[in-house]
């Protein structure tokens, strides 16, 4: 198959990341006999420096034009002084709203390997860490008006407002069954139903659905009380559905207990076959030029663009079983090391992933 991939190559460490998961790739279209067009595209803080604007309709259009997006990660330091509209963030929540992608998906997933560098008891690692965080990606109170006043008296007063209409929360609802329903059949929404109203009509939704897929077994749960469980027995969890914010925050809770976010990738996607493929963690000034970095949440990414966005399981299986190959031989990058294990740097990281291919 021929195939054209938008690649943002993102800001601080991402670059390191991309190009280890563009050689993953190269090694893909080579062993099984496909090839990949990269289109470089610019979002973010590189689209800022170049342009003005972390987001330029001409490279939204990149993107649109594409069979997919592969993202490192955006935004660091140099932009955060920036005003809310012109910081990279935006580019990204333009770019997710721009490709219609509302279903975000970040699994949860232990690799028995990593079970040492994951901060639970080994009792509770011991019973099982694999659920998905299904999560509504363009709406909710990051793309509700931002604002801030000054009050007659003289005080700033910010406000930032939550929508979701019954459409929004129906799809994202129906990806959350559908998912499950491939999976062990359990479907948690996770709302503040107690206080939000738009938690409420979440809930009115979701029992509308539910009588749609008597096989899946539904329940729901508080966001403050679920962060909770997710720490104490988040074997309990099989897929979870939630809105925007709250997906945000429970997904790096849940990357964590996996042993390390430098390992969680996650596929967004709206309604056709067109995604929008990055890791869950950010672009790590901290470690940027050092050759530090994780590739493996990009490389998994790719996998799973591989896999939901060009129909190439295969490919996909090749990816992921090296990884795990590579986690085998106890070969670790800075994030995720325990004793006893080898550390490489990014780019080794790649070379290692790349042997067992
Ligand atoms: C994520 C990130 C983004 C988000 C930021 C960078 C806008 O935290 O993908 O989880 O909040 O969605
Ligand atoms: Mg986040």
């Amino acid at each position: 198959m021929e195939k054209n991939i938008a690649v943002i190559w993102g800001d601080c460490a991402s670059p390191e990341i991309v190009r280890q998961a563009l050689r993953v790739l190269d090694k893909v279209a080579e062993k099984f006999g496909h090839t990949f067009h990269y289109i470089d595209t610019a979002m973010g803080g590189e689209a800022i420096d170049k342009y003005g604007d972390p987001l330029p309709q001409h490279e939204l259009d990149k993107c649109l034009a594409a069979d997919s997006v592969l993202l490192g990660a955006v935004g660091g330091p140099k932009w955060e002084g920036l005003p809310g509209a012109q910081r990279p963030e935006k580019g990204l929540l333009r770019l997710r709203a721009g490709m219609g992608l509302y279903s975000n998906s970040r699994p949860a997933k232990i690799w028995p390997q990593l079970a040492p560098a994951s901060p639970l008891k080994p009792e509770i690692v011991a019973k099982g860490i694999d659920f998905i965080i299904v999560r509504e990606l363009t709406g909710g109170v990051y793309f509700g008006e931002h604002r801030t006043d000054t009050l007659p008296s003289g005080e700033k007063q910010a406000v930032d407002i939550m929508p979701y209409t019954e459409h929004e929360i129906e799809r994202i609802g129906r990806i959350g069954f559908e998912t499950a329903r491939k999976r062990r059949k359990k479907l948690c929404c996770v709302d503040k139903a107690n206080v939000l109203d738009t938690s409420r009509l979440w809930r009115a939704v979701m029992h509308r659905l539910k009588d749609e897929y008597p096989d899946v077994a539904y329940s729901e749960m508080f966001v403050d009380n679920c962060a909770m469980q997710i720490v104490k027995d988040p074997a309990q969890f099989d897929v979870i559905v939630t809105e925007n914010m709250f997906g945000d925050i429970l997904s790096d809770e849940a990357s964590m207990i996996t042993g390390s976010i430098g390992m969680i990738p996650s596929s967004s996607l709206g309604d056709g076959t067109r995604g929008l493929y990055e890791p869950i963690h950010g672009s790590a000034p901290d470690i940027a030029g050092q050759d530090k970095v994780n590739p493996t949440a990009c490389i998994l990414s790719a996998a799973m663009m591989l896999r939901y966005s060009f129909g190439m399981a295969a490919e996909a299986d090749c990816i992921e079983a090296a990884v795990g190959k590579v986690l085998d031989k106890s070969l670790r990058t800075a994030d995720n090391m325990s004793e006893g294990c080898t550390c490489l740097g990014c780019a080794a990281m790649g070379d290692a992933i790349l042997a067992e291919m």
